[in-house]
């Protein structure tokens, strides 16, 4: 498992298991194979109703806590909201802290609601603190007003929408990159596309396996979710084979600027 290290020195493997969707009765079973197939990095939140299975998972696994780099995410606007609404997320969880805990989306009150974080960070409850589907000048705002710095932004990235604006902006500011629905969410003929087939039988991977390996090359945290077994372990073997720089700059102009379903509207390229 290969590792970025995010700019408070805390290290996050550069792979984790996404569980948008997987319902919660569901969870411990999908994360605990999970686990065992060697992923170290699991992706919850609030919003998916799932914490509760992901912490069961982690004590079933019988690995210390110290092992997994765990993130949630709040769906909280304001202090007290969020300041409560993480203490319940801990509750649910059954665990002591989390890895990284994030801004699910931008509500207008985002000071309010990091400011919970940065004290979540301080005492304890979080190893580090970040944002997710913030665009450049909301994420900005945060850094100016903030005294603990965000580590990450979480946005939509995949082959059809690369960000990178984003990505520049993030680099610029030491924020780690961190690309939800990596595959596309199986959408837009994405996995489809003949080049990566072309490639792949070059490397013995297939489709979803270079469009991975393509992002972690760019020092893009991944964290594809699959309900599949045998897509779990393929997601997974990306770091015994590395793309040519000219196989990088065929990919790269795949980008079409598109997202799967132009949610939130401020991420748009347009409105920033
Ligand atoms: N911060 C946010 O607002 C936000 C929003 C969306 C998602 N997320 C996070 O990002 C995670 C990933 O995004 P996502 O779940 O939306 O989409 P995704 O990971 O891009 O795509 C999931 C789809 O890809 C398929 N797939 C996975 N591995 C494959 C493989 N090796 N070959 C072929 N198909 C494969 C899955 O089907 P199978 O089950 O058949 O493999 C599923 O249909 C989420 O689970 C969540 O943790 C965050």
């Amino acid at each position: 498992m290969k590792n970025v290290t995010l700019n408070n020195g805390v290290e996050m493997p550069l792979i984790g298991y996404g569980t948008y969707q997987i319902p919660g009765r569901k969870t411990t079973e999908y994360v605990l194979r999970a686990i065992r197939a060697g992923y170290r990095l699991i992706d919850t939140a609030q919003y998916y109703g799932n914490e509760a299975g992901v912490g069961e998972a982690i004590r079933e696994s019988g690995l210390p806590r110290a092992n997994f780099f765990v993130t949630t995410k709040v769906q909280t606007s304001g202090y007290e909201a969020t300041k409560q609404g993480l203490d319940q997320s801990l509750q649910r969880f059954n665990g002591d802290y989390f890895d990284l805990v994030l801004i699910h989306w931008p509500t207008g009150d985002d000071l309010a609601t990091y400011r919970a974080l940065e004290e979540a960070y301080q005492e304890g409850k979080t190893r580090a603190i970040g944002l997710s589907n913030f665009n450049a000048p909301q994420v900005q705002s945060i850094i100016d007003n903030a005294s603990v710095k965000p580590v990450i932004d979480q946005i939509e990235t995949h082959l059809c929408w690369q960000q990178k604006r984003m990505a520049h902006f993030l680099r610029d500011h030491q924020l780690v990159h961190e690309a939800y629905a990596p595959l596309g969410e199986g959408q837009l003929g994405m996995l489809d596309l003949p080049i990566l087939k072309t490639i792949g039988q070059k490397y013995g991977k297939t489709p979803a396996q270079v469009t991975l390996r393509f992002l972690v090359q760019e020092g893009i945290v991944v964290i594809p979710k699959t309900l599949s077994a045998n897509h779990l372990v393929d997601n997974l073997n990306i770091f015994d084979f590395a793309l040519s720089a000219a196989e990088m700059t065929a990919l790269q102009a795949l980008d079409q600027h598109q997202a799967i379903d132009g949610w939130p509207e401020s991420m748009n390229e347009n409105n920033y």
